[in-house]
């Protein structure tokens, strides 16, 4: 055999091996391609997102509805955590599609982001400790230190309140462990999330007094450059509220069918 006939039969074995190897790689690639949408959440906030003791996983009556939307939309939802008040920068600035942490729809939110349709009503309520008979409404909060989560409408609404000292927590499970250490005398949070942590065993050295002082309606944030996906997931919701998917999460998570 000539050098050259050797030489032409080596590089036909690299070509095939090439060819091959290219194989293998396609054979990953519908999983790599797979459309993804990155959204972001601060995930200390049960029953809407938290992480599993045993899975590490997140889960939460957001974790399912925005895993039903994005299956929906024929998506991979990849879940960041991140702390509440970067969740707007981070989708301003692009890290993230979308936001699902239990957002109130505000006005002042609106100037930066866009909303999905409201998935859940809610409203702030307190937490002060069982030992405390003076606070019995958002009127005895007067000159009272408070504790609420930074960036959230707890916060805005305690900032309201006169002479009351506010002390905000990145989260809110701090801000709880803040009124148990006797740091604070209340603690102002969404209604659901205080519910769900007296009911979790909360009771014992917590309640909640007064009634709600807000109303509020939670909605899926999502960039102001990105109108298109702001529909995809309204129309995902519509389809999951008609198809019975939306109540099956909310009693899952809530015990009782949505109002
Ligand atoms: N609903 C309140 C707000 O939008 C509090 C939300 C806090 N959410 C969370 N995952 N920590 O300001």
């Amino acid at each position: 055999m000539s050098k050259k006939v050797i030489a032409l039969i080596v590089l036909g074995m690299f070509v095939l091996a090439l060819g091959l190897a290219g194989c293998g790689g396609q054979t990953k690639q519908p999983a790599a391609q797979a459309k993804v949408l990155r959204v972001g959440s601060d995930t200390a906030f049960a029953p809407f997102e938290f992480q599993d003791e045993k899975s590490k996983e997140y889960v939460g009556f957001d974790m399912d509805l925005i895993k039903a939307i994005g299956k929906q939309m024929g998506y991979e939802v990849q879940i960041q955590s991140l702390n509440f008040d970067g969740l707007i920068p981070a989708l301003e600035a692009g890290n993230i599609d979308a936001v699902i942490s239990a957002m109130t729809i505000t006005d002042e939110r609106k100037q930066k982001v866009n909303f999905s349709s409201p998935y859940y009503k809610s409203g702030l309520t307190m937490v002060v400790k069982n030992s405390n008979d003076t606070i019995k409404s958002f009127k005895d909060l007067e000159g009272k230190n408070i504790a609420v989560q930074i960036g959230t409408t707890g916060a805005d609404e305690a900032k309201k309140i006169k002479n009351a000292k506010v002390r905000e927590f990145n989260t809110a499970p701090e801000a709880i462990m803040e009124l148990k250490a006797g740091g604070v005398d209340a603690v102002i949070n969404d209604m659901p999330v205080n519910e769900y942590y007296l009911a979790q065993g909360g009771n014992k050295d917590a309640k909640t007094v007064g009634d709600r002082l807000t109303s509020e309606d939670y909605g899926i944030a999502t960039s102001k450059k990105n109108a298109e996906l702001n529909e995809k997931i309204n129309k995902a919701i519509d389809e999951l509220k008609k198809n019975g998917e939306y109540e099956k999460i909310y009693v899952k998570w809530f015990g009782k069918k949505p109002q």
